[in-house]
C-alpha cells in the first residue's frame, strides 16, 4: 500500500508518532494508502518553519511581483498534473472524477487570479490633520496562516485559501481531513519541485483532536481559515479568541432552491437536480430544500423525481457516472439516519431512501438519490444539514412565503431563484440572507466573485479581491517632518 509522508521546511517527513493511518476508497469500500498520523510537535515543527521563512530567507526577500510570478507557476503546475491529482481525489473521497477533472483543470485560475493582485496592493498617504506630519498607510501579512480544510473538494478548497495568503506574503501550515490528504501532500510537492521556498507551505496530516486543535491552539499562528462543519468551526472560533486570532470560517447549510409558478420548469427541475445530487450532495451549498409554488409543486416533483431516478451511479472513475459514494463510513450512517428521522417527522419518500444495492455499485458506500415531499420547514429534514444526496420538497403560496420559508433557517450560505420575472429575481434576491443568490442558476463559483455565508454559515468570505484582506494587517506610519518634539506631557 501506498505511504503518504507529511511535508515539514520543504521536505518529506515522517511523523513523531511513528504511525501511520489507513485512508479509505470510498467506492471499493476499502483502504489504498497509508497517511502519517501527526502528532503536536510535527505541528510545532511546522508551524516554526513557517515562521523562519515568514520573516528570514528566499520568501521574505522577494518582491511583491515575484511573489505573484511564483503563484502563477504553481498554478502552470496544478494545470500540467490535473488529471493525476484529481485521479488522487477520486480515489480517496468517491466523488466523480468529472466533477474532480474539472475543479482541477479551473483552480490555476486561483494563482492567476491572486498572482495578478500580488502587487496591487497599495496603501494610502493620509492628508493628516496636524502640522508636520507625513502619514501613510502600507498592508503586511498577517502572519503564519492555519489552512484546515475538509473532504468534499480538498484541493478547491485549499486553494481558495492558500492563494490568497500567498499573495499577501503569508506562511502556510495546512491540516487537510484526515479521510482526504493525499491530494493535498502531492499538491505541495509539486508546488516544491515548481521552485516554493521550504517553509512557505508546510502539511501536517493526523486528526483534527490532535492535529488540528494543536495548530489552532499554536501562538505563533495568526490566522485561521477553516472549511468544514460548524460544530467543529465553533470549537475553532472559541479556541482562536483566548489568543485574539482572526479566523475566516466557512461551514455548512440548508440552502433553498426557489421555483417560482412563472419559471422555465424544464431549467428548474435540472438546477434543483444538480444542486442537491452533483457531488452525491456533499457540498455546503447543496440546495437541499426545494421550495416549489404551490400551483406547480406536483409537476416540478415530477420531473425532478424523473430525473433523478436516471442518475447513473456506480465507478467515481468512470465518466459516464453521475453519482458517486459518500465519502466515508460515518457519513453513509449519517445520510441514512436523516432518511430515518425524516419518515419518522412524517415526510413523503417520493423517490430512493435506502443505500444503492445496484451491482455497478459494488461494495461502496452508496445512497440512493432520495426526495421527500410533504416536508414542513420546521422538519429536522428541512432544518439541518445531512451533507448527501437528500431533497426536501417544501411547498409555498407566494413571494413572501417563500422569501419567508427561505430565511427561516440558521443558515444562510446559498439560494436558487427560478423565475422568468425580472423584477421578481431582484426583489426576493435582496431579501434573502444568504451570502450568495443564484438566479436560473444553481452552484456557479469563480475566484472574482466572493463567497461565504451569513448567520452560522461563517465569517468572512473567500474569492474576490477583497479575499486577500483576510491576510493582510495595515500599518499607519507617522513620520514627524517638522519641529521636535515638544511638552512631553501633552499628546500632539
Ligand atoms: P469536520 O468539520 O470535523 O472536519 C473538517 C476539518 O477540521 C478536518 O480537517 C478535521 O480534521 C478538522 N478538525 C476536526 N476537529 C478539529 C478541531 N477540534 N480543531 C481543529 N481542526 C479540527 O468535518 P467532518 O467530521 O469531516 O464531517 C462532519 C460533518 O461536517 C459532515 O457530515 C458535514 O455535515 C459537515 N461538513 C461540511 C463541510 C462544508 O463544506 N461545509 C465539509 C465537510 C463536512
Ligand atoms: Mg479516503
Amino acid at each position: 500500500m501506498q505511504r503518504y509522508d507529511m511535508f515539514i521546511d520543504g521536505e518529506s517527513r515522517a511523523p513523531a508518532t511513528g504511525q501511520w493511518f489507513p485512508t479509505d476508497n470510498p467506492y471499493l469500500g476499502t483502504p489504498w494508502a497509508e497517511i502519517a498520523q501527526g502528532g503536536p510537535s510535527d505541528i510545532d515543527d511546522a508551524v516554526r518553519a513557517a515562521h523562519r521563512a515568514l520573516h528570514t530567507g528566499p520568501w521574505a526577500d522577494l518582491t511583491a511581483s515575484a511573489r505573484g510570478a511564483l503563484l502563477r507557476r504553481l498554478g502552470d503546475t496544478i494545470a500540467a498534473n490535473a488529471r493525476r491529482l484529481a485521479e488522487t481525489e477520486v480515489r480517496d473521497n468517491g466523488k466523480i472524477f468529472t466533477e474532480m477533472y474539472g475543479q482541477l483543470r479551473y483552480l490555476p485560475e486561483w494563482f492567476a487570479y491572486y498572482g495578478g493582485l500580488a502587487d496591487k496592493v497599495e496603501g494610502s498617504v493620509i492628508p493628516i490633520d496636524k502640522k508636520g506630519y507625513f502619514t501613510y498607510t502600507k498592508k503586511e501579512p498577517v502572519g503564519v496562516v492555519a489552512a484546515i480544510t475538509p473532504w468534499n473538494s480538498p484541493l478547491l478548497l485549499l486553494a481558495w485559501k492558500i492563494a490568497p495568503a500567498l499573495a499577501a506574503g503569508c506562511t502556510v501550515v495546512v491540516k487537510p481531513s484526515e479521510f482526504t490528504s493525499a491530494s493535498t501532500l502531492e499538491l505541495v510537492r509539486l508546488f516544491h519541485e515548481a521552485g516554493l521556498p521550504p517553509g512557505v507551505v508546510n502539511v501536517v496530516t493526523g486528526f483534527g483532536k490532535d492535529v488540528g486543535a494543536a495548530l489552532v491552539e499554536h501562538p505563533l499562528v495568526r490566522k485561521i481559515s477553516f472549511t468544514g462543519s460548524d460544530t467543529t468551526g465553533r470549537h475553532i472560533n472559541q479556541a482562536a479568541a483566548r489568543d485574539f486570532k482572526q479566523v475566516s470560517l466557512e461551514l455548512g447549510g440548508k440552502s433553498p432552491n426557489i421555483v417560482f409558478a412563472d419559471a422555465d420548469l424544464a431549467a428548474a427541475a435540472n438546477g434543483a437536480v444538480s444542486g442537491i445530487f452533483a457531488a452525491t450532495g456533499q457540498t455546503c451549498i447543496a440546495g437541499s430544500r426545494l421550495l416549489v409554488q404551490e400551483s406547480v409543486h406536483d409537476e416540478v416533483v415530477r420531473r425532478v423525481v424523473d430525473l433523478a431516478r436516471t442518475a447513473r451511479m456506480g465507478d467515481p472513475m468512470d465518466e459516464h457516472t453521475q453519482v458517486g459514494p459518500v465519502t466515508t463510513p460515518a457519513q453513509y450512517a449519517k445520510v441514512l439516519d436523516y432518511v430515518d428521522i425524516a419518515r419518522r417527522e412524517g415526510a413523503a419518500l417520493a423517490l430512493g431512501g435506502k443505500s444503492a444495492t445496484r451491482p455497478e455499485c459494488g461494495n461502496g458506500w452508496f445512497v440512493e438519490p432520495t426526495i421527500f415531499t410533504g416536508v414542513r420547514n420546521s422538519m429536522r429534514i428541512a432544518q439541518e444539514e445531512v451533507f448527501g444526496p437528500v431533497l426536501a420538497v417544501i411547498p409555498f403560496r407566494d413571494e413572501d412565503e417563500a422569501v419567508s420559508l427561505a430565511n427561516d433557517s440558521r443558515y444562510g450560505l446559498g439560494a436558487g431563484v427560478w423565475t422568468s420575472d425580472i423584477g421578481r429575481a431582484f426583489r426576493v434576491s435582496d431579501r434573502i440572507r444568504s451570502g450568495t443568490v443564484w438566479v436560473n442558476t444553481y452552484r456557479a463559483v469563480s475566484p472574482l466573485v466572493p463567497f461565504g455565508g451569513v448567520k452560522e454559515s461563517g465569517v468572512g468570505r473567500e474569492n474576490g479581491i477583497e479575499a486577500i484582506t483576510a491576510y493582510l494587517e495595515n500599518k499607519s506610519v507617522w513620520i514627524n517632518t517638522g519641529a521636535a518634539a515638544g511638552n512631553p506631557f501633552v499628546m500632539r
